[in-house]
């Protein structure tokens, strides 16, 4: 079965022809990145037009380089949320008229269920699992007991990891997009500050807005002080309290739910840092530990085309009724 992957929920233009939800044979990326470190950070209106500019060309694009034409599509898998809405009804707004004119089943994908699947093509998901969701918009631990099965253990109670990230980058005034970058400046650093461990509880959940204030403190209180910030080393602190914690948390819900198999998935997910506390711990704790490829990780059509094959095989189906949600619950 050839599903047609269409993204858009927020700088990425990305289309996807995967075949069986594990080979992926086509892709197409088209980012908005330059356009937007202009102004330090994605401004929507903007995201909205350059999708209509791109999408035809990515569609065309995408099916050019598979050698195949919508008659050779089985499926249209579409994210519909949650995601920038002006972005979202773009790629939606594509997927319902290929759908419509090629009289194909249209397929609602959540854009989390997306990053999770990505991993589906690096092999296939073994269950049950925990899949750590780590992105710009989301921070969430998940249980899957099956395919398309998703119950949400915890998430963020306020930013995101990836927005701290970008938030912390711009404060030691690193340019956007900020996680990479900061990841890059913390491999050269030490871990010399001290910050938080942030929510450090029983729970599953996460906040990084107060570990994200304390470096904005530090730096103003050093600031006025006429001290110097190491800004590597500043990096390298605030990089171990969050994969600190993300893994400590990850690791008390495998163990407490019985589970050995881990993924991990979400732009965050390409994280040198979180990787390697993953890798460390699960090989510690026996766990299976799987990270899709950096290309995998960051928003792509590939985990949208891969989700839909299991959400199809699930019953789930869309009409042209569909709409894009900016906010939407992982079900
Ligand atoms: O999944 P994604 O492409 O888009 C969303 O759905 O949000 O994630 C983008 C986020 C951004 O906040 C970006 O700074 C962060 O992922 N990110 C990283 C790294 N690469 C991307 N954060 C930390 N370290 C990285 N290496
Ligand atoms: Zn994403």
């Amino acid at each position: 079965m050839y599903i047609l992957g269409i993204e858009s929920s927020c700088d990425e233009t990305s289309l996807s022809i995967i075949k069986d939800g594990t080979v992926e044979v086509s892709t197409v990326v088209l980012s908005q990145m330059d356009t937007h470190a202009y102004y330090g950070g994605v401004v929507p209106e903007i995201a909205s037009r350059m999708h209509v500019e791109n999408i035809t060309i990515v569609i065309d694009e995408v099916l050019k380089k598979a050698g195949m034409s919508m008659d050779d599509i089985d499926a249209i898998a579409v994210t519909y949320g949650p995601g920038l809405i002006g972005s979202l009804l773009i790629g939606l707004m594509a997927a319902k008229t290929l759908a419509f004119i090629y009289n194909k089943p249209l397929i609602p994908v959540h854009h989390i269920a997306g990053h999770i699947y990505a991993n589906n093509l690096v092999r296939p998901l073994e269950f049950p699992l925990i899949a750590l969701v780590v992105s710009g918009g989301h921070t969430e631990l998940v249980y899957m007991k099956e395919d398309y099965s998703f119950e949400v253990l915890g998430g963020t109670l306020d930013d995101a990891v990836g927005e701290a990230y970008d938030k912390v980058a711009r404060v030691i005034g690193l340019p956007y997009p900020g996680g990479p970058n900061v990841d890059r400046l913390a491999a050269t650093g030490k871990d010399t500050y001290d910050l938080p461990l942030p929510l450090n509880d029983d729970s599953y959940n996460f906040s990084f807005s107060g570990l994200k204030s304390a470096v904005i403190n530090l730096v103003h209180n050093e600031k006025q002080r006429g001290n110097e910030i190491i800004k590597e080393n500043l990096a390298a602190s605030f990089q171990n309290r969050v994969t600190e914690i993300l893994t400590k948390k990850t690791i008390r819900a495998l163990k407490e739910r019985g589970v050995s198999n881990l993924i991990v998935a979400g732009g965050v997910a390409a994280n040198k840092g979180l990787r390697s506390s993953l890798k460390q711990a699960c090989d510690k704790e026996n766990i299976n530990l799987t990270i899709p490829e950096i290309k995998y990780c960051t928003d792509n059509g590939a985990m949208i085309g891969a989700a839909g094959y299991y959400a199809y095989a699930k019953g789930l189906r869309a009409d042209l009724s569909l709409n894009a949600k900016a906010t939407m619950e992982l079900k």
